[in-house]
């Protein structure tokens, strides 16, 4: 059977993904921070879908620990490993981040520099093997910067421009790269945010991520009608998107 390692599995859309893997039959590498709820899941994960789930530790904020870390992981996946998806994310506070730069360097931080150096990882693995798939969870907060979580766009903006480069370079030797570029979904992420509009479901976002990997696309929104919502955002003048309050 195809096997999937899933980094940032234990919380929220990782984990919806996780479910919607597992249910399409493939055995699983659930990889986070949180390894005593990830040991939970792959029991659960194994006993509903009659698939092999293991659970490993990577902490993306580790720099010293990354590269050792995701290799163990790869090495554990073997010959079957067809795929990585990254869904690991910090929205951190920033209201905080704005008087605190340790909070302002971990959004940063997690949500690029780690995303980044864990997918050079990921590519040196499947550019040597020739085949396979990398898919990362970025956002449509890259899209365009706004006052309200700006680091975390900014992050998410380089992030996009770094899956790109990584797509052509692994053009040739057949490793697929998938952007994935969320609204909002319902998650710990936008807790206490208030009233959003057109929030999704983990579950709802797990089938369409899964899709966007089976159908090898390149960049998917999600759910699809955030590409149009983007669209428009990314067409308003600056002299008019500087005076607006978002
Ligand atoms: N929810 C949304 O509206 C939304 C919108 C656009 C993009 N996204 C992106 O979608 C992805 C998944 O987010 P989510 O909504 O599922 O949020 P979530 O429920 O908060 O899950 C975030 C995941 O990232 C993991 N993570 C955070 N820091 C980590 C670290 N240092 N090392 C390893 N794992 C770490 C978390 O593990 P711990 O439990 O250990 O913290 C958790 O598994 C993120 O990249 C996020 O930026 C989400």
């Amino acid at each position: 059977m195809p096997t999937v390692l899933i980094l940032g599995a234990n919380a929220g859309i990782g984990r919806a993904l996780a479910t919607e893997f597992a249910s399409h039959r493939y055995d699983l590498i659930l990889a986070g921070r949180d390894h005593e709820e990830l040991v939970i899941l792959a029991a659960d994960l194994g006993l509903r879908y009659k698939v092999s789930v293991r659970a490993m530790p990577v902490d993306l904020g580790n720099f010293e620990s990354l590269e050792a870390a995701l290799k163990e992981c790869f090495k554990a996946g073997g010959d079957s490993l067809e795929g990585f998806v990254l869904c690991a994310g910090h929205m951190g506070n920033p209201g905080a981040a704005k008087k605190d730069l340790r909070e302002a360097r971990r959004i940063l931080e997690i949500n690029f520099t780690g995303s980044a150096l864990a997918l050079e990882v990921a590519a040196n693995h499947f550019e040597q093997k020739g085949r396979g798939f990398i898919c990362a969870l970025s956002s449509v907060a890259g899209d365009r910067g706004r006052q309200s979580n700006y680091l975390y766009g900014a992050a998410k903006g380089g992030l996009t421009t770094y899956l790109q480069g990584l797509r052509n370079r692994l053009y040739h030797p057949g490793v697929n790269v998938i952007t994935v570029k969320p609204g909002f979904v319902d998650t710990r992420m936008v807790f206490g945010k208030g009233k959003l509009p057109l929030v999704a479901s983990p579950d709802k976002a797990a089938r369409d991520i899964y899709r966007a990997v089976t159908k090898q696309r390149d960049v998917v929104y999600v759910p699809w009608f955030w590409r149009f919502i983007m669209f428009i955002i990314r067409a308003i003048p600056e002299s008019i998107f500087k005076r607006l309050r978002m």
